[in-house]
């Protein structure tokens, strides 16, 4: 098989990495990559956003499957303008991205089918939404509507938090994106990222993870993409992941074709474990990252084979298989992150820090005169796997501190509670 696979983050490196694992392929491009992703497919220079330019590449390449990493192009459209050509990928259609596109789309979509999730109210102006919140009072969590990079939502403690963010929102800081405001009911519990893999019909479970989203050690400071990740998460027993298949998965397939817009793709779904069950804080329509990388390691069977199925309405009739052990994933990122980085630092020693059960992701990095360098905020995803979290742990730090990067920094506590509740038993 002929993959292209677009993207240049963390995700697409372990998407590429497990993807050049697989038999079924005979040659894997990436546009635009990055150098790690480089190691795995041939890069390709290509105007993601000009959907002609990559439908013709795939057609001159005899592409067979096009994998989308990230959100963007999908809620751009880019499924639906390849599919037109004929052209197979892997990845939702404009109309099913919504549920990552719009968070509106989505609390409404809940409140249809019954799917359990925060209270909420729609609002397109500052005077009712401050009507709203002051009748609600605090914390309350305030969203932008569309995509902001991870930086439309507010979780204010106090009234005066909730009003700046809908100010910040209507003032325009999100472009867009903030132009309408979901306000939502502030949820308590443990967080938990569920994934399944749909063709428009079936949705098969896909791995368990949590992420660190928190710039720093204890969970604290501004929100980032992500700081790092572990799996499988404790929260997620098999009796979790059935009620939420149940309660919340199941009806958001059959309310999208219901809607004429079947989800095929990743579903990822942000939950919010409390003692009543999961709760849906949000969908996101592709790998979380750096979610993907530890799934990436875990998962024991061919992808190309599962994203071929997911592409050809088989899920039906597919399993899926995961290693025991547990994977974690440190982040590595450029001073200034999640502000603006610094770029252009050499960093060494990334190769002779993987080894056995470590790889490590390249996300925002680039070669400038045959070295290294910092080229973004998130920068390298060390990622290890352990008999237990804990023992994943320890091999991802210890690699980890065999790279030479004086201007990276890290979080140090990545999966402390998985940690804490491993020591405890
Ligand atoms: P989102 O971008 O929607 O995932 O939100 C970012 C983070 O904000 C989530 O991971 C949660 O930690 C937090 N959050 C979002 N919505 C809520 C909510 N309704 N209640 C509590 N925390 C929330
Ligand atoms: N790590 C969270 C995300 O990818 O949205």
């Amino acid at each position: 098989m002929r993959v292209l696979l677009i993207g240049s983050g963390g995700r697409e490196h372990a998407l590429a990495w497990k993807i050049a694992a697989s038999p079924l392929l005979t040659k894997l491009y990436a546009a635009p990559g990055n150098p790690g992703i480089g190691g795995e497919a041939e890069l390709v220079t290509l105007d993601i956003a000009d959907h002609a330019a990559v439908a013709r590449f795939c057609t001159e390449k005899k592409i067979d499957l096009v994998v989308v990493g990230p959100e963007g192009p999908l809620v751009a459209g880019i499924a639906d303008d390849l599919r037109a050509e004929n052209i197979r990928v892997f990845g939702p259609s404009r109309a099913a991205a919504r549920l990552e596109g719009s968070k509106g789309f989505t609390k409404d979509l809940c409140a249809k089918y019954a799917i359990p999730t925060a209270a909420y109210g729609r609002f397109g102006d500052l005077a009712s939404a401050r009507a709203y919140v002051e009748r609600m009072g605090a914390p309350i969590v305030i969203k932008a509507d569309g995509l902001a990079a991870g930086k439309g939502v507010t979780v204010a403690i106090n009234l005066a938090e909730a009003l700046a963010a809908l100010d910040a929102c209507f003032d325009g800081s999100f472009g867009q994106a903030g132009a309408e405001v979901v306000v939502e009911e502030f949820l308590t519990g443990e967080e938990a990222s569920f994934f399944c893999l749909c063709d428009g019909v079936t949705a098969l479970p896909f791995g368990t993870a949590q992420d660190h989203k928190r710039l720093s050690d204890g969970d604290v400071g501004p929100n980032t993409g992500g700081m790092g990740a572990y799996s499988p998460a404790p929260v997620m027993t098999p009796e979790m992941i059935d009620r939420t298949m149940r309660e919340i998965v199941e009806p958001t397939m059959r309310g999208m074709a219901e809607l004429g817009a079947p989800f095929s793709g990743v579903l990822f779904a942000g939950l919010m474990i409390s003692d009543n069950g999961p709760k849906l804080i949000e969908y996101n329509t592709r790998f979380g990252d750096p979610e993907c990388q530890v799934l990436m390691m875990r998962l024991k069977d061919d992808l190309l084979v599962l994203l071929n199925a997911a592409a050809d309405g088989q899920l039906a009739h597919t399993s899926v298989r995961w290693r025991n052990e547990a994977a974690l994933t440190v982040v590595m990122a450029a001073k200034g992150y999640p502000g603006t980085p610094e770029k252009g630092s050499v960093i060494r020693g990334v190769e002779q820090a993987a080894g056995d059960g470590v790889e490590i992701f390249h996300a925002g990095t680039a070669i400038d005169s045959g070295a290294l360098v910092a080229n973004g905020g998130r920068v390298l995803g060390v990622t290890a796997t352990g008999g237990t979290v804990g023992e994943a742990q320890r091999q991802a730090y210890a690699a980890l501190d065999r790279i030479d990067w004086p201007q990276g920094f890290c979080r140090r506590d990545i999966g402390w509670q998985a940690v804490a509740r491993e020591q405890a038993r």
